[in-house]
């Protein structure tokens, strides 16, 4: 059996152009990104995944188009209402990372109230980086230090990262068929292995997690060292 990662974080991408080309709106397709994400949690706990991390909303999304941002929000608050019930049943401990400043005060209240609900969950960790970025959360880990007095180190700003609780992703996936990172993850993607795929979110089903999870499974990570220091040692001859 190929290796599980430990850790997979996902660029959810594609629900625009999903729903534009059956001419429905593009929140539609948001609400669909909904569905493949639900079964996207399912199928990580099934397979054994510890840590899921998504991006559902960059620093950068909240320059859309108005509607679309206020639908996203009430999206956001409804699957809220919706799921968690049914990740605090399965096992799922959700957290949200970002910036909640510009969040509405009901959409905070109901990420820390999702939180409290799942936080004795052990199954799968599931983070949601929602009015995230790679460069926000570096600059507010170094802010932390500095307020502190901290000197800044590579160790020091690790801890203040937001995912500082979890090991960095094993493995990243776009969907969608941009090859970019698009702010996401910047500091704990340093040796993540990326995985491409033109599928749109979503179209993403169990199938594809596990193409993208067979596909890790066949990478070499050298974390820079060579392929021949990886290499178990020659068992000793016995005379
Ligand atoms: C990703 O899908 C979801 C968000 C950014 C909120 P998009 O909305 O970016 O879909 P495309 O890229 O326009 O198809
Ligand atoms: C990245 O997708 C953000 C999320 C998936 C939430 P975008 O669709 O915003 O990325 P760009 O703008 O194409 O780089
Ligand atoms: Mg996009």
């Amino acid at each position: 059996m190929s290796a599980i990662p430990h850790h997979i974080a996902i660029v959810m991408d594609g629900n625009g152009r999903w729903a534009t080309r059956r001419c429905l709106p593009r929140v539609a397709g948001h609400k669909k990104g909904v569905d493949a994400l639900r079964a996207c949690v399912r199928h990580c706990g099934e397979r054994g995944v510890k840590v899921l991390t998504v991006f559902a909303f960059s620093s950068e999304n909240w320059n859309r188009p108005p509607e679309e941002v206020s639908g996203l929000m009430e999206l956001l608050a409804m699957a809220l209402s919706r799921e968690v019930p049914k990740l605090k049943s399965e096992g799922v401990r959700i957290h949200f990372v970002g910036d909640r400043s510009g969040l509405s005060e009901k959409v905070r209240a109901g990420l820390a109230q999702a939180e409290a609900a799942t936080a004795a969950n052990t199954r799968l960790v599931f983070n949601v980086c929602f009015s995230y970025g790679g460069r926000w959360d570096i600059a507010q880990a170094a802010a932390r230090l500095a307020d502190r007095g901290e000197p800044i180190t590579e160790q020091s700003l690790d801890r203040a990262m937001a995912l500082a609780d979890v090991p960095d992703p094993d493995l990243l996936i776009r969907t969608g068929g941009e090859r970019r990172l698009s702010n996401f993850l910047l500091w704990q993607a340093a040796y993540s292995e990326l995985y491409f795929t033109d599928k749109l979110w979503p179209e993403f089903n169990a199938a594809e997690l596990d193409a993208a999870i067979a596909d890790f499974g066949q990478r070499e990570r050298r974390f820079g060292r060579t392929s021949q220091q990886l290499q178990p040692p020659a068992p000793r001859k016995v005379a």
